[in-house]
């Protein structure tokens, strides 16, 4: 019987996931979850045909120890964490779990919509420490979600199904993404295409949904604020870089908008200070896809994704199909 392939799993992933790894891998498994400092990652990397990694960089420093690695398995959608094109050039597959998460984290987006609108941890804390003695007529006033506009940046499949959930709230969808969707995804979906500078204007609700790549990077910055209504909301799940964090916190300062709600950071886990001290912002630690059930399925198919690899097979969701060509 030939020898079964060295992996490393850089998570404690569930059971039932390293028990499916176990019966085809000789698997190695980091069992802290913490990410694992890069030099750390190349000497268990040395002998290994896999990786599965969940928010681990995995730069080329990487790359360069491990010369019998075929396959980087991301565990997450956004893959902006490995260095996909130095695995490119060495005929490494890299994988990713598009597919499993988008409803989940389409949740989060519009849980930091509804929280941010209505004040829900303001209100939270006020009851949780003794202030509140009665009922009054102007305490905590929010915002409508239902029947405003909610502009959606990136229309893939997560931007779509916050799309879905704005339409059960009766509000008027925007988008802005690079491809335009079918007039079939427009209708059903009651959304509008719009140019960017129409998106950051009439947005009541502005929901980031694009990947993290060198043209998203600062992709609103300081003058979009300063477009944007000032009774308007950021809401960002997507990756921090995207949005100039200073930035945001000055037109936060500055009420050029009313608030934000944000699961993800531009230097994660530091969250920049004048964030954590404004009232109008919630705060979530990246946590987008974080339910049981998902997690479960994003564990799954990355180990899918994987075994396909290592079997010679085309992976379910290859993020650089070249290497095959
Ligand atoms: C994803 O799937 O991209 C999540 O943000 C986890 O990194």
């Amino acid at each position: 019987m030939a020898a079964q392939p060295k992996i490393f799993v850089t998570r404690p992933l569930p059971a039932p996931v390293l028990e499916l790894l176990a019966a085809h891998c000789e698997v190695r498994l980091h069992r802290e979850d913490n990410p694992i400092p890069i030099e750390q990652l190349a000497e268990a990397c040395r002998e290994v045909e896999g990786l599965v990694v969940c928010g681990q960089r995995v730069p080329e420093a990487v790359l360069i120890e491990a010369p019998a690695l075929r396959v980087v398995s991301n565990v997450g959608v956004g893959y902006d964490n490995v260095d996909v094109a130095a695995c490119t050039r060495r005929s490494i597959l890299v994988t990713n779990t598009a597919g499993v998460l988008e409803e989940t984290t389409a949740d989060l987006s519009f849980c930091l919509l509804l929280a941010v609108a209505r004040r829900i941890v303001e209100g939270d804390e006020y009851v949780r420490q003794g202030r509140w003695k009665q009922w009054e007529w102007g305490l905590l006033w929010g915002a409508d979600v239902y029947g405003k506009t909610l502009g959606i940046y990136g229309f893939g499949r997560i931007g779509q199904a916050v799309a879905r959930r704005g339409g059960g709230f009766s509000m008027r969808i925007l988008y802005q993404s690079r491809h335009r969707a079918s007039e079939a995804v427009e209708t059903e979906l009651g959304a509008q295409y719009v140019d960017r500078e129409t998106l950051l204007r009439e947005s009541d609700y502005l929901s980031i949904h694009v990947p993290l790549t060198a043209e998203t990077r600062h992709l609103i910055k300081a003058e979009d604020f300063r477009r944007m209504r000032p009774t308007a909301f950021l809401i960002n799940a997507a990756r921090g870089p995207v949005v100039d964090e200073e930035a945001l916190v000055a037109a936060l300062q500055d009420r050029a908008i009313a608030g934000a709600g944000l699961d993800v950071f531009e230097a994660e886990p530091r969250v920049h200070p004048g964030l954590l001290g404004l009232p109008n912002v919630v705060l979530m630690p990246h946590v987008g896809s974080a339910t049981g059930e998902t997690r479960l399925r994003m564990a799954m198919l990355a180990a899918d994704n994987l075994l396909a690899a290592l079997r010679g097979k085309r992976p379910p969701n290859l993020v650089n199909p070249e290497v095959l060509r």
